[in-house]
């Protein structure tokens, strides 16, 4: 009798993986033929029962499921699906406060930037966990409905979205254009269904209600979206072609007369103490909504402030979450593993034995540094408290001394990089502060193979190359072989494997096929141009992250003067030091890191390589009519209408510059009443020097 018709019983452990094999196969093809093509083969419940059988030959020989195991996955894979849509405006993420002292602190920003005498009002309501979605109507029928993405662009869902019971497909008297944003959730009740029934046809289960709910949207066939419980809960808006309402509190109720549903529990506060009071009821009732909640959202009420506030980075100045307390649990710390990150950094990685914390399964856990396991004394084999809250790394917070077992032996941090190399490893002397670093670095850094693969991830990760199909895995796996390196190499793959420099070439490879591997070299090519923003942040110099990188795009413009500035800042050319730190948001410890970045022969001998491959494309100017869009403003002296950091968001938002201090390079220097030095050097510069006055004026604002 072959494998495939024996009882998972009587399976030999060879016979076994040989079937997990032939299953993954099958399963895949048939998942192609339902889900891309719209054509199954067989039936449903044929195919319910291959899933069974791959499902239970891996739980009575885990040690022999597959990488590409089917019940890794449900359908096909999703992401390359779906259309993706740029967001009319943004979807924003929001700033987190963990203690009273945290919000306090929110309120205060808020006064000190509209210099506000009393507590503004806030609204304060449930935060959701579930996954956001934009709903744009027009003229009262949905036309699309989106993941939230990367907060640009998001997926195409709209057939899904429709399959909610809670989204309208058409509503009355809504604004021409009106995009409803909220929450897509899952009740516990209903996710606990929805586990017994995919359990029961041997289909994969979800970690979290917030898994099921994101994997529920995000299903190919939005049949199978319309069979699974979701919810939506309408809290936020997007693009409106007339304002909903004068206040937060009132343009949420006004989606709920237009027949959304809203959160029952939003309340209109007055400030720190009632905002609190709120919060806490609300963490008495969490475990009696019947839904997840991670925390509260706190909003300013009015609009008009909420205007004025607008953002830092992907953050409103004028929402804050609120988070609940971390959930514990305690369970046994296996061994620590040294991580080296891509800046060269030797994190402890705790290996715990696997325990649920807040419903998901956690068996790694950071320890900070070494100084971190000296002070908490953490010895391998010791009985650990650890928590998590939200999507953060739990951590460990206690350790139970009178559970350690005899001989337990204070962990010894190694000197050294745990690569083949050894290289030594150096806790850091801040030249200008003489503080030693916490953290342990390998003194290796290109020579070092982690950091020269952690880097590599860094290059195709999401916020930088964003190369589909080509994540930390693969990455990993071309490195370990030597086809991937350096970044160019990334550029060459295709000519090198159809040139049969790849052996064996990659779509005979395990988990590759002749389509996975045409789709990766078409998402490759499809990078080969690339904006500035973008491009300075993958090459992942130090202290260089997204925002500073956006800055850097924005002020040179193009790759050219960002070289150009960056080579002169590495030869310390004190005028192109001078011009990089005048950019508002930019420290000596960025610019530093940009010239040792550049100074170092074997990344600039790299660059060229890359630039061999790819083109960078020049940022786009400030998308602005404004006069002052692309001009560089300083502002001094105290200003009477707005406050300083409110007069400067107001700036950027428009397209200005805006800089710390005075140079050849500086368009305008608005000056109010005590201006000192600087408005001395624009004169001696010849700057032109505008009022308070006269820059609204400019700007279009009185
Ligand atoms: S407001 C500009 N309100 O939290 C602020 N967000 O961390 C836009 N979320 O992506 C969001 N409940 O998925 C807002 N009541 C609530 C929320 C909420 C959950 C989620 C949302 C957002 C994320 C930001």
């Amino acid at each position: 009798m072959s494998a495939a018709h024996k009882d998972v019983e009587a399976l030999s452990e060879a016979e076994a993986a040989a079937e997990l094999e032939r299953l993954a196969k099958e399963i895949a093809k048939h998942d192609k033929a339902y889900y891309e093509k719209d054509a199954p083969k067989i039936s449903d419940a044929a195919y319910d029962q291959l899933r069974q059988r791959n499902a239970a030959i891996e739980e009575r020989f885990p040690q022999l499921k597959r990488n590409d195991s089917p019940s890794e996955r449900v359908g096909a894979k999703p992401s390359e699906q779906f259309a993706e849509v740029r967001h009319a405006v943004p979807m924003l993420s929001l700033g987190n406060a963990f203690s009273d002292e945290d919000v306090e602190d929110f309120i205060a920003r808020i006064r000190r930037f509209l210099n506000l005498e009393e507590s503004p009002v806030l609204t304060a309501e449930p935060k959701i966990d579930g996954l956001s979605a934009n709903l744009r109507y027009e003229d009262g029928e949905l036309v699309l409905g989106a993941t939230r993405g990367d907060g640009r662009s998001g997926e195409n869902v709209t057939a899904n979205l429709k399959t909610i019971p809670g989204i309208p497909h058409r509503i009355e008297g809504a604004p021409d254009v009106l995009e409803v944003r909220g929450e897509v959730y899952m009740s516990h009740a209903d996710f606990a269904t929805l586990n017994q029934r995919q359990e029961a046809a041997g289909k994969k289960t979800y970690m979290n209600p917030r898994n099921a709910a994101a994997g529920s949207l995000r299903q190919i066939d939005p049949k199978i979206t319309a069979q699974r419980p979701l919810r939506f809960f309408a809290y936020a808006w997007g693009e409106l072609s007339e304002p909903l309402a004068a206040t937060q509190y009132e343009a949420v109720q006004r989606l709920g007369e237009l027949g959304f549903e809203i959160n029952a529990d939003m309340a209109r506060c007055e400030g720190l103490e009632d905002v609190l009071k709120h919060y806490r009821a609300l963490e008495e009732k969490r475990a009696q909504l019947g839904y997840d909640i991670d925390g509260v959202v706190y909003k300013v009420d009015r609009l008009d402030w909420q205007e004025r506030l607008g953002f830092v980075s992907r953050a409103p100045r004028w929402a804050i979450a609120h988070k609940f307390p971390a959930e514990k649990a305690t369970t046994v710390l296996n061994d620590i593993e040294i991580q080296v990150g891509r800046t060269g950094a030797l994190t402890p990685v705790a290996k715990l034995k696997p325990v649920t914390v807040g419903g998901v399964v956690v068996s790694n856990a950071t320890l900070h540094n070494e100084d971190e396991i000296a002070r908490k004394d953490v010895r391998i084999g010791d009985t650990v408290v650890i928590q998590r809250a939200g999507d953060v790394i739990p951590q460990i917070v206690e350790v139970l001394t009178d559970k350690r077992p005899k001989g337990a032996e204070p962990f010894e941090f190694p000197k050294t990089c745990p690569c083949k190399l050894a290289t030594p490893a150096e806790r850091e002397v801040n030249p200008r502060t003489g503080e030693v670093s916490v953290v342990r670095r390998c003194t290796g850094e290109f020579a070092c193979p982690y950091q020269r693969k952690e880097h590599l991830k860094h290059f195709v990760s999401r916020k930088a190359f964003d190369i589909e199909g080509l994540g930390e895995k693969q990455i990993e796996a071309f490195y370990e072989e030597g086809a991937v390196t350096e970044p160019a190499h990334i550029f060459t793959l295709k000519a090198r494997n159809e040139a049969g420099e790849l052996d064996p070439p990659l779509s005979k490879r395990e988990g590759w096929g002749e389509k996975s591997a045409a789709n990766l070299f078409e998402a490759i090519e499809a990078r080969r141009t690339i904006a500035l923003s973008r491009f300075i942040n993958a090459l992942g110099i130090r202290h260089v992250g997204e925002e500073t990188a956006r800055l850097l795009a924005t002020t040179y413009g193009s790759w050219t003067s960002f070289r150009e500035a960056a080579d002169a800042a590495s030869d310390d050319e004190a005028e192109a030091r001078e011009t990089m730190l005048s950019i508002d948001g930019m420290g000596d410890t960025a610019v530093d890191a940009i010239g040792r970045f550049f100074a170092e022969d074997h990344n600039a001998a790299a660059l060229d390589r890359l630039l061999d491959q790819v083109t960078v494309e020049d940022a786009e100017q400030a998308a602005s009519d404004s006069p002052v869009a692309g001009k560089t403003v300083v502002f001094t002296g105290s200003l009477e209408r707005f406050t300083r950091d409110e007069a400067k968001a107001r700036a950027q938002s428009l397209g200005a510059k805006v800089a710390g201090s005075v140079s050849g390079k500086t368009d305008y220097l608005v000056a109010g009443p005590g201006a000192g030095s600087k408005l001395k050097k624009a004169e001696e510069l010849g700057v032109q020097v505008l009022s308070e006055d006269d820059w609204l004026t400019l700007i279009g604002g009185e």
